[in-house]
């Protein structure tokens, strides 16, 4: 079994991928931690606290950052809404998130077992960014970090730039460049995961208050991003980070080396991918390149049956 701590900004995949990560018994979620993205913190972290309650995820909740580490802050209400959950309507929650700084758990708890714990980033990389930062040592101590973010394609808030990168360039380097073993799941890969409609309907027949809100969910994201993106069914990114971590075999990646780009300028944020190893650059990441649809999506739905 895989430990994991999964670090988000709920939003639609996030709260996804975190029903995913509580679910699987291949993964024990030993923690969930909280950063500024697809909305403000305070959003974000209400929305993980309201997932979790009403999943009866019983996880220790972190909240971490709330602001890039250099650049001006940007969010994605136009996917994710104002609240960051579209229209979703929670009960009052049942519980709260803890004091400790995200920061400083991520930290403690790596060197407490180092080469214990793999890190599930997907969110942008501000959290890890500071940790790295602040414990030298922090970089020794991760077993793995698989993060949803970056492309060697497009971008999807910039021409250029993924939305995690884009939204704090200078910590994705930190991360990138930190030396730890890295898997980046990229649009290339997650755009293989629009949710297809029979998939949809296989999730309304679970009756259950956790499948109805992902169905809800899936109906509003999927308005978004047929309005912004023009795509027939929205990419659920963040569930196929953890999706790799329960099963290595379900994606297929490719050893490059990538290069943040954080002169500010047309590509601002975008993951450069040495694809043909053209510079020579040893390789820094493992980066997804196919999806085995056919194996990701009971995946998926078998773990919405559990709750
Ligand atoms: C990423 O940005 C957010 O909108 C999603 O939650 C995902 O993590 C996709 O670019
Ligand atoms: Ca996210």
């Amino acid at each position: 079994m895989r430990r994991v701590i999964l670090d988000v900004d709920t939003g639609h995949d996030d709260a996804m991928a975190i029903l995913l990560a509580a679910a699987h018994p291949s993964l024990k979620l030993e923690a969930i931690t909280v950063v500024a993205g697809n909305q403000v913190l305070e959003k974000t972290l209400a929305n993980t606290v309201n997932i979790c309650s009403l999943a009866r995820i019983d996880v220790p909740i972190y909240a971490g950052m709330a602001q890039p580490l250099v650049r001006d802050q940007v969010i994605s209400p136009a996917i994710h809404g104002d609240s960051g959950l579209g229209s979703a309507v929670f009960p009052a929650p049942l519980r709260e998130p803890e004091d400790e700084h995200a920061v400083d758990f991520i930290i403690r708890a790596c060197l407490a077992e180092p080469g214990e714990l793999t890190l599930i980033p997907v969110a942008p990389l501000t959290n890890l960014a500071m940790a790295f930062l602040k414990e030298p040592r922090l970089k020794d101590c991760v077993r793995e970090v698989i993060l949803m973010g970056g492309a060697y394609g497009l971008g999807n808030y910039t021409p250029a730039a993924e939305f995690n990168i884009f939204a704090d360039p200078e910590a994705a380097k930190i991360v990138f460049e930190s030396g730890v073993p890295l898997t980046m799941i990229g649009l290339d890969l997650t755009h293989q995961a629009m949710v297809p409609p029979e998939v949809r309907e296989e999730i309304r027949s679970i009756q259950s208050p956790v499948a109805q809100l992902v169905v809800e969910l899936l109906e509003d994201y999927g308005e978004a991003y047929r309005q912004v993106m023009g795509f027939p069914a929205p990419p659920i990114h963040d569930v196929c980070a953890v999706a790799y971590a329960i099963d290595q075999t379900l994606i297929e990646t490719k050893p490059m080396h990538v290069a943040v780009e954080t002169t500010r300028g047309l590509c601002f944020g975008r993951t450069v991918c040495d694809f043909y190893g053209i510079t020579g650059k040893a390789p820094n990441a493992n980066v997804a390149v196919s999806l085995d649809q056919a194996r990701f999506w009971p995946l998926f739905v078998n773990a919405l049956r559990s709750y």
